[in-house]
């Protein structure tokens, strides 16, 4: 078995005989000398052959990638390379074995390649021998850990819970497995672990952990992958606080174990109200400023015909940048809102006057109000959108954090919150009814168990979320542990009877046995990780993931399958 790293010898090592295992990163022949920067997980150390050496023929003949175990002495080198982990060290190797050959390698594995990402991930084995990814797959492997460690030590166990499972209505598109035994019927693949959870708490387990596999057949984003890990969490007998007090600890512990970092806690939290008033976002990033003003009051009685009827006109500054925009740069500013289905982009600049798209229509008293406002300063651009609410806050505070990223306004690495306060229903255009914020096992405040049914607008539940960066990292809530309160809330999600009784009727039957009050929380182990590794693609993260249209590029998956396993299924494919 291999004894040693390469990257745990130093200069302490010189005079000792060690044999080490690799791969060939790069050889160069100096006519008389052959290096070798021999590269294993842990990293490279330069091996040198001379002429005189029996092994040189062979490593003349040897190519990149190659697999060799090497025996020699570690001597001082001359000319030290301080890049390198071992660079003041290399082996002169006495004995010299080839353990395998490689085909020629379809990309340069380094560390700043060029190679597209579909051929990366065609090649993941490949791509995993380059350091970027690499490094983050072991960083999340030792946040794995941390998390153990730490879930273990304050008395949670971890169990594993089904995966294939029963499909239920709510949250995103189940994927779906079809029966061989019984036709026509299906499992779904959990979108989380979230019924199971609550009933290992009817079921007495008090505290529950996993890091589990979760499957969801959603439209991908760079922070989404169809299945993806959570840090599954449920605790009984405990409060919104205690939930996110434990949680902040582990992801304080993380921090400072990964980054060194200190996280001071508690963290603040912000009501979901105030979260889309100033930033437009349940999820706001507070590495920089720049928040959303409602400027509506302003314009009241104002003379510009488009403005009259806007319900919302909000603004964003942006300090000192007014010269930083072309008209041109405005247009692609307008563009990006434009995906956001705002209808345009107003813009203003202040330089001692307000010059810019509606400038010269602005009655002088609406310019000293916006100014003083705003409190703008010299060389400021404002930018503002106009029209429903949603659409308003959506657009602008996505244009606050692309203006964040443009222009580096991060004030910090990382700003961690929390998001409370969740309304316990949001309106879906798709479906034309009421749907759950969070999930149907949420627990309404106190005081709006009553608005339920009666007041969906104002319902109001104990749901959190932990915002990191502008990313959701984690949510959970407060469930609900009583069985009427659960139907409830399934008739107000406009469940049928039937379905309340066949999609769930052993949930809610599980909840009149002696359930005791109980709450958890859900992390984005994948996202978390991304945090952590600071890359912004959820892909870099997780070892074999698929690309945005949940493709496998490696092995071709999802396939068409045989007849006969169709046949077995009871399936036919309607082309
Ligand atoms: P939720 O749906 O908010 O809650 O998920 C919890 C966390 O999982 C991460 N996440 C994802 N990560 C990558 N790809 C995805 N497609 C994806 N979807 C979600 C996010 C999110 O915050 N059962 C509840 C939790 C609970 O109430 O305890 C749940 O699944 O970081």
């Amino acid at each position: 078995m291999k004894k040693i790293w390469n990257t745990s010898l130093s200069i302490k090592d010189v005079g000792r005989e060690v044999t080490l295992y690799g791969w060939v990163s790069k050889k160069r022949n100096l006519g008389g000398l052959i290096f070798i920067d021999l590269r294993d997980r842990s990293g490279i150390i330069q091996l040198v052959l001379r002429p005189e050496n029996e092994y040189y023929g062979l490593a003349e003949s040897i190519k990149n990638e190659y697999v060799l175990k090497c025996s020699g002495k570690v001597f001082e080198r001359e000319s030290k390379n301080i890049a390198l982990k071992t660079g003041d060290i290399e082996i002169e190797v006495s004995e010299m074995t080839i353990l395998n050959t490689s085909k020629e390698i379809p990309f340069e594995l380094k560390d700043d390649t060029t190679a597209l990402e579909d051929l990366r991930l065609k090649y993941r084995y490949l791509d995993l021998r380059r350091n970027p990814i690499k490094e983050k797959i072991i960083i999340r492997s030792k946040i794995m850990n941390i998390i153990r460690n730490f879930l273990n030590d304050e008395g949670f166990i971890e169990v594993e819970t089904p995966i294939l499972c029963k499909s239920t209505p709510e949250g995103a598109r189940d994927y779906l497995v079809p029966s061989r035994i019984f036709n026509g019927k299906f499992y779904a693949l959990p979108q989380s672990p979230q019924i199971f959870k609550q009933l290992l708490m009817v079921g007495g387990i008090e505290k529950y952990y996993q890091i589990a596999k979760c499957f969801r057949d959603e439209d991908l984003r760079a922070d989404r992958q169809p299945e993806f890990t959570q840090v599954d969490m449920e605790m009984s007998f405990v409060d919104e606080e205690d939930v996110r007090s434990i949680t902040e600890k582990l992801i304080a512990k993380v921090f400072k174990e990964i980054k060194g970092q200190d996280i001071s806690l508690p963290l603040e939290t912000m009501p979901y109200d105030d979260a889309i008033k100033y930033y437009g976002s349940d999820k706001p990033d507070l590495r920089f400023g720049m928040n959303l003003n409602e400027l509506k009051s302003i314009f009241n009685n104002t003379n510009i015909e488009f403005l009259k009827d806007s319900p919302y006109i909000d603004a964003i500054v942006v300090k000192n940048a007014a010269d930083k925009y072309s008209r041109k740069d405005i247009d692609k500013l307008t563009d990006f809102v434009k995906t956001y289905k705002a209808s345009g982009l107003i813009f203003l600049k202040y330089d001692h006057e307000l010059t810019g798209s509606i400038a010269g229509k602005m009655s002088e008293e609406e310019k000293s109000n916006l100014i003083s406002n705003l409190s703008l300063e010299n060389n400021d651009l404002v930018l503002i959108i106009s029209g429903e609410k949603n659409i308003v806050k959506t657009s602008l505070g996505a244009l606050r954090c692309k203006l964040a990223k443009d222009l580096n306004l991060y004030e910090e690495d990382y700003h961690l919150l929390w998001v409370v306060d969740f309304p316990t229903f949001e309106w879906s255009e798709e479906e034309n009814r009421f749907v759950a914020c969070h999930h149907p096992f949420t627990s309404p405040k106190d005081s709006d168990v009553d608005k339920l049914l009666k007041d969906k607008e104002n319902c109001y539940s104990k749901a959190y979320d932990i915002v990191i960066n502008g990313y959701e990292a984690g949510g959970g809530s407060i469930r609900i542990h009583d069985a009427e309160v659960q139907k409830k809330m399934f008739e107000a999600l406009e469940l049928t009877p039937e379905d309340i009784i066949t999609k769930f009727g052993f949930f809610n039957e599980a909840l009149s046995y002696g359930t005791p009050p109980h709450g958890g929380l859900a992390l984005g182990l994948d996202r978390l990780v991304m945090l952590l590794t600071n890359t912004d693609n959820i892909r870099d993260v997780i070892a074999f993931p698929k690309t945005a249209s949940a493709n496998d590029l490696m092995s071709d998956c999802p396939n068409e399958v045989s007849n006969t396993q169709l046949k077995e299924l009871h399936l036919k494919i309607d082309k």
